[in-house]
């Protein structure tokens, strides 16, 4: 996965959204997906939230719960 950042995105979202998270790592919009995944067998993560809330989405691509964050970015070390 592409290195976006090294802290989750925090994103105000809305009961109704319906949002494409990348899931490739190859998107130029991380985290949303820009369809960069085409071609390959990794699709997004589609998620619709129900209600109102912030959620942290990982920016690293070492969570082991993605697309949401779990923390790894304070812990995992990236193989050299
Ligand atoms: S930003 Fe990736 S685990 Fe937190």
């Amino acid at each position: 996965m592409t290195k976006w950042q090294n802290e989750p995105f925090e994103i105000k979202v809305k009961a109704d959204d319906k949002l494409a998270f990348c899931m490739c790592g190859r998107s130029a919009n991380g985290p949303y997906c820009d369809g960069s995944h085409k071609g390959s067998d990794i699709l997004p993560e589609i998620v619709t939230f129900g209600r109102d809330q912030t959620i942290h989405i990982c920016g690293c691509g070492r969570s082991h719960t993605r697309p949401y964050c779990d923390g790894s970015h304070k812990t995992d070390t990236v193989p050299a």
